[in-house]
């Protein structure tokens, strides 16, 4: 998809289709709405009269042969209020513009903004949108459909702001491929992404874009004396894998901070011997989203070069029941020393994680971030609306709910009181790898991840139930929704 910036007045821009936006504000079309329904006789007019243009967030109306535009087609989005407009919905506008318009056979449009919408953060929002719509999980399709947008022409913005405007798009569309990359890989099935697949599109990735990259392979592994991660590996034929990315800036001031992400990339998670039902085991593919999740952080960061170093720490497994696989009961002793009673096998993330980020503190890491599709729980808590955001101390955890707000993906802080803490003590080892206690289950496993961050500001998000949607949304295509790296990105950036 090509994009750009286009100075031209809007009405003169060869293109299919001409997207924009009305807001509900009580069928007043004013500004550029205005001028379309003057240029069209007022017929724009006429539909918000008869109800079908009401700026209701995400309205679509669809207008053929739009009188004094060149374009065939002229659609109109709703907007909702605007007092409670912000850069997230214009991201929605421009991705629901997209998904409807490339199966109407459009392959160029203009995408313009309102006078409201000029600045950079607005052009932002725009490339991440469309981008981030135009993805498809049809790659293994023979009979794929091939629709495709090529080219959008962004009208509307301030002129005499073009160099920021460039630089602005670039980034959404470093940050929106990137998203996408990671989309790719949560897709794959297991058969044709293992931990050591996974490791060499880590790499190629890596080499693609200048980060460093090393692969720690079952040798390296066992002699760092990751027994948490062997653990689950060793009911696997498959050899697990710890992928370690890094960036490192030009010139590191002194005293800076090294931000490390860790990601739970199970490759497929069976559950073990506690092994799953069934019904919906397929989905087990994606519990490698976490690791994903911040190889695609990563890689958005290699082209924006934040102030720090971050390193990426991906233990990658899968968890099979083998006839050498734990078993419920089992301690393993983890990296940092501390024992581990294996109540269940099939909370396998924490124990991978556990290793993760040991390993990340050894490697210098003042801060951490883990992402991972940890548990059903929070799902339970908080449906596939927010991502549960848990973290110590608080104020680094408001700190980066700060930057979820400012790009737009909803979290919520979840509670880490020490009452939580007592749920995983084990009777025979140091903590048990389930709650004792009823309930609790995404607090108990980020409170298990804790016992291995220590004090070393931590934020842990349990994108189980917001990594994948199992339903379009008009922005958003089913499947991966490679949620959380516009937030880590933005973050890493501030720091
Ligand atoms: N990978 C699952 C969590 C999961 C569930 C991800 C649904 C995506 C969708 C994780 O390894 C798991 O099985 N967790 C258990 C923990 C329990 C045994 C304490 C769970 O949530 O049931
Ligand atoms: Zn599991
Ligand atoms: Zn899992």
């Amino acid at each position: 998809m090509q994009i750009q910036l286009d100075s031209q007045p809007y009405s003169q821009i060869q293109a299919d289709a001409v997207v924009t936006y009305v807001f509900d504000r009580e069928n007043k079309l004013d500004g550029v709405a205005g001028e379309i329904d003057r240029a069209m006789d007022g017929r724009l007019g006429l539909l918000a009269a008869s109800g079908e243009i009401t700026g209701k967030p995400l309205e679509l109306a669809l207008i053929h042969f739009p009188q004094g535009l060149g374009a065939q087609k002229l659609l109109v989005i709703g907007a909702g209020k605007p007092a409670k407009f912000t850069v997230a919905d214009l991201r929605k506008i421009a991705g629901a513009a997209v998904r409807f318009l490339k199966t109407r056979g459009v392959k160029n449009m203009v995408f313009l903004t309102r006078e409201s919408e000029r600045g950079p953060d607005a052009a932002q929002a725009v490339v991440e949108g469309l981008i981030v719509a135009d993805f498809e999980s049809d790659k293994y399709r023979t009979d794929k459909k091939n629709r495709e947008i090529q080219t959008v022409a962004l009208a509307g913005f301030d002129g005499a702001q073009s160099a920021k405007l460039n630089e602005a798009i670039e980034r959404g569309r470093v940050i929106a491929d990137s998203q996408n990359f990671a989309r790719d890989l949560i897709n794959e099935p297991s058969n044709l992404l293992t931990p050591r697949m996974l490791a060499e599109k880590a790499e190629a990735m890596a080499k693609e874009v200048g980060l460093g990259i090393e692969i720690l392979d079952e040798r390296k592994i066992n002699e760092l004396k990751m027994g948490a991660l062997i653990g689950v590996a060793q009911g696997s034929v498959e050899p697990p894998r710890v992928i370690v990315v890094r960036y490192v800036p030009e010139t590191t001031p002194v005293g800076a901070p090294t931000l490390a992400l860790v990601g739970k990339a199970v490759t497929f998670d069976t559950g073990g011997i506690s092994i799953k039902p069934a019904n919906n085991m397929e989905k087990m593919k994606y519990d490698m989203g976490g690791g994903a999740t911040m190889l695609g952080a990563m890689r958005a960061l290699a082209y924006l070069k934040p102030k720090v170093p971050v390193i990426a720490i991906i233990p990658a497994t899968e968890n099979m029941p083998g006839g050498r696989a734990q078993k419920p009961g089992d301690v393993q002793v983890a990296m940092s020393g501390k024992t581990i009673e294996v109540i269940n096998t099939d909370a396998e993330g924490r124990l991978i994680l556990a290793d993760g980020i040991t390993y990340a503190k050894k490697l210098g890491a003042t801060h951490i971030i883990d992402a991972a599709t940890l548990t059903g729980a929070i799902e339970v808590a908080l449906a596939n609306v927010h991502v549960g955001a848990f973290g110590t101390p608080r104020e680094y955890l408001d700190q980066f709910l700060d930057s979820t707000k400012a790009v737009g993906e909803k979290m919520w802080p979840m509670p880490m009181d020490e009452e939580y803490q007592e749920m995983i003590k084990s009777n025979i080892a140091d903590i048990r790898n389930t709650g004792s206690g009823k309930g609790g289950g995404a607090i108990t496993g980020a409170w298990f991840l804790k016992e291995f961050a220590e004090d070393t500001p931590w934020i842990h998000l349990d994108i189980a139930s917001t990594c994948w949607v199992d339903e379009g949304r008009p922005w958003l295509a089913k499947g991966p929704t490679g949620v959380a790296i516009r937030s880590i990105v933005d973050f890493a950036m501030k720091l």
